[in-house]
């Protein structure tokens, strides 16, 4: 799959690098890397820290042949592969995935994905995955008001990694799912998903169509939405929200 590797020093955020490449009809498979971003961005418009050195900033260009309601699976397999990828590189740290596509270790945010995509004509004309990975970070690399809910994976281990052997990684991982999801569809995906997931079976707030409302996340149903139980006894799949912990 991946077919180029752009390496840049500092960047405004890999996220527009790998946008004009594409718009520039770049091959599926490119993959921009920063060591630093200027203005690293996340999702719901929040800022992404991307200290020099100290993480892993990547873009990659994909251009799946599919419509554009099943973009969503796409982040959740994202989620999937780097939550494996981490796991085996950062072993025995216990990396779950929030939905839909946080990576957290004991409740600690450790790495953000970012889906951006374009359409034509109700099909994806190209998606810019993009992620980000706290690996080598110091406390003091956090602003004091993300020092309890953000972590690195040297904070957690106690030692450094190899930033290249994280890259190297992901695309093993991300390889393999995307060449099995684009054969297979999206069924085992969803098994992988739920099994790495840490907001199943815990009442949180859900954004609903209703306002927000306490559910119960019990799965994915087999667009990738969420299914999530209510109090009146109604199960509603949810498409895109900010979760927050029950009060
Ligand atoms: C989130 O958790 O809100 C998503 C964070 C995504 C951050 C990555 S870092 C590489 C790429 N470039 C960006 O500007 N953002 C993504």
């Amino acid at each position: 799959l991946i077919k180029a590797i752009k390496l840049h020093d500092s960047v405004d955020s890999t996220q527009n690098i790998a946008h004009r490449l594409a718009e520039d009809d770049a091959l599926e498979g490119t993959l921009v890397i920063a060591e630093q971003q200027t203005s690293g961005r996340g999702r719901m418009g929040r800022k992404w820290i991307s200290p020099t050195g100290k993480g892993v900033w990547m873009s990659l260009v994909l251009r799946p042949k599919l419509p554009l309601q099943v973009a969503s699976q796409l982040t959740l397999l994202t989620a999937v592969a780097l939550c494996r990828a981490l796991r085996t590189v950062a072993a025995p740290l216990e990396i779950g995935i929030k939905w839909p596509n946080d990576l957290l270790i004991n409740g600690k945010k450790i790495s953000g994905i970012l889906l951006e995509s374009t359409a034509e004509e109700e099909r994806l004309k190209y998606v810019i995955a993009g992620i980000g990975i706290s690996v080598n970070l110091e406390e003091s690399d956090y602003p004091q008001e993300l020092r309890d809910i953000a972590t690195s994976l040297r904070l957690e281990l106690g030692r450094p990694l190899d930033r290249a052997e994280v890259i190297a990684s992901f695309i093993r991982e991300f390889e393999q799912l995307y060449t099995a999801y684009q054969k297979d569809g999206f069924g085992f995906i969803r098994s992988l998903w739920e099994a790495l997931s840490v907001s199943l079976h815990k009442p949180m707030q859900l954004k609903t169509a209703n306002g927000m409302q306490i559910g119960t996340p019990i799965g994915l149903d087999e667009s990738g939405a969420l299914l999530a139980t209510f109090e009146n006894g109604a199960t509603i799949p949810i498409f895109s929200a900010e979760t927050l912990p029950a009060p």
